[in-house]
């Protein structure tokens, strides 16, 4: 076999072969096949597409290219959870001990963040003490316990996505949905669930800028789970404003923490109950979908979601942020509207890339991060505002750059019309 020929089938648009897609990625992992053919076939899949068939193809080739994490160990069904990346989204940091508060079994690997989206793993490390460094049996053992553990990607883990991934950030081909889908799924697959709900973003912050963009990405996704036999949702939700409030990692885990005591902003508990009452229902711990979401809603409120995260945290040696005392910055400046009207969108990229410059997120994979740093969101779409009013204030230490208060004048979108509050979930696939 040769690879020129399976770029050419490609780029004449005939579906490649499972044989041909086992043959390029485990070529490229062995470093057999260089950088250039790859790239030139990932472009090719950019223009071409590709079929369900090859996507499942592509996602087995990706996730045997390394480890798989084994939770046979672990009794009962195991859920997930994804998020396609978002501005303000700490709903791991809710849904994680939500759902172990009804018995679920949360086995989670997570991320850090890179560029203007945040990461599980930062927001985690932002609490003294917690470390998401646990051996597989220290993690599986937790979740047999406690039912939730978070820990940190391996690198064994799909090391074909790595590879993959870096080079598609270099050569334009970061936006094809079935290399995203397949990128997606192969991670979620290696981490072992049974049960995956995925948060796909759409807007000014997300990968997916429209509806049908993310619905394809999503039937793409729902068909890859469907054929490893793994029960997979996918919740389609917006990302033309931050979510909650709070952006920055201490920030938010204020915001989760208060989020798990009843008490956290509406779009952000209603993307969590909503989310939730999937995987407690599919993980058999409610009759119907509507018992499962009234039961989410009332572990918010009822101290038992809270209660979970307080033992989360401390089996993986964190303490519980005392919230007087979490966030320590030189200075909380507030930045006001100059213009009255109703807010018709906050552009998320703005406001997570002025987080960054901030400090609160990372540039390139080797920056340290500040946890305090941040912007916490007074107004949100569809508020009206007067002239003077404070729209957010920024929490900031040393680090300043000129241009975050030029990135703050471009996120806010003020008009004199009166503007509806957008629905958070737009649609649900699966
Ligand atoms: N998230 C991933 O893990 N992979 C992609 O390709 C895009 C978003």
């Amino acid at each position: 076999m040769r690879m020129v020929d399976i770029i050419v089938n490609k780029r004449e648009g005939n579906a490649n072969t499972q044989a041909e897609i086992d043959f390029l990625i485990n070529g490229y992992v062995n470093g057999e096949i260089p950088d250039y053919q790859i790239s030139a076939w990932l472009m090719a899949t950019f223009f071409q597409g590709m079929s369900d068939e090859e996507s499942f193809y592509l996602t087995k080739a990706m996730l045997y290219s390394g480890d798989i994490i084994d939770l046979s160990m672990v009794d009962g069904v195991k859920v997930d959870k994804h998020s396609t990346g978002g501005v303000g989204d700490k709903t791991t940091l809710v849904l994680g001990p939500l759902v172990a508060s009804v018995g679920a079994k949360v086995a989670k690997l997570s991320g850090r963040g890179l560029g203007h989206t945040g990461g599980t793993l930062d927001k985690m490390e932002s609490i003294e003490g917690m470390s998401i460094d646990i051996s597989e049996e220290k993690f599986i053992e937790q979740v047999n316990d406690i039912n939730i553990a978070v820990a940190g990607q391996t690198k064994k883990l799909v090391p074909a996505d790595k590879l993959l991934y870096a080079l598609r950030d270099v050569t334009g081909t970061v936006p094809s949905k079935p290399l995203i889908a397949s990128s997606i799924m192969s991670k979620k697959l290696a981490s072992g669930a049974d049960v995956i709900c995925l948060d796909v973003k759409i807007g000014d912050g997300a990968f997916m800028k429209t509806l049908e963009d993310a619905k394809d990405l999503s039937k793409i996704m729902v068909a890859i789970g469907d054929s490893f036999g793994k029960k997979v949702t996918a919740f389609i939700t917006d990302m033309d404003q931050p979510l909650g409030h709070t952006i920055g990692n201490r920030l938010e885990v204020k915001e989760a923490m208060e989020t798990l005591m009843g008490n956290g902003p509406e779009d952000l508990e209603t993307l969590c109950v909503n989310i939730a009452s999937y995987m407690i229902y599919y993980a058999n711990k409610a009759e119907t979908l509507e018992a499962a979401k009234q039961l989410a809603y009332d572990q918010l409120h009822n101290g038992k979601a809270f209660a979970k995260f307080e033992e989360f945290i401390q089996a993986q040696g964190g303490v519980v942020p005392n919230l007087n005392d979490f966030i320590h910055v030189d200075e909380v400046m507030p930045y006001k509207a100059k213009k009255a009207g109703y807010i018709k969108q906050i552009k998320a990229l703005n406001i997570g890339l002025a987080s960054m410059k901030l400090g609160g997120g990372r540039e390139t994979k080797e920056q340290d991060i500040d946890p305090n740093v941040g912007i916490v969101l007074h107004k949100k779409v569809g508020q009206c505002v007067e002239v003077g009013e404070v729209l957010c204030d920024i929490y900031r230490n040393q680090k300043w750059s000129d241009d975050i208060l030029g990135l703050l004048d471009d996120a806010y979108c003020i008009v004199e019309e009166v503007v509806e509050t957008p629905e958070t979930i737009k649609t649900i696939i699966g």
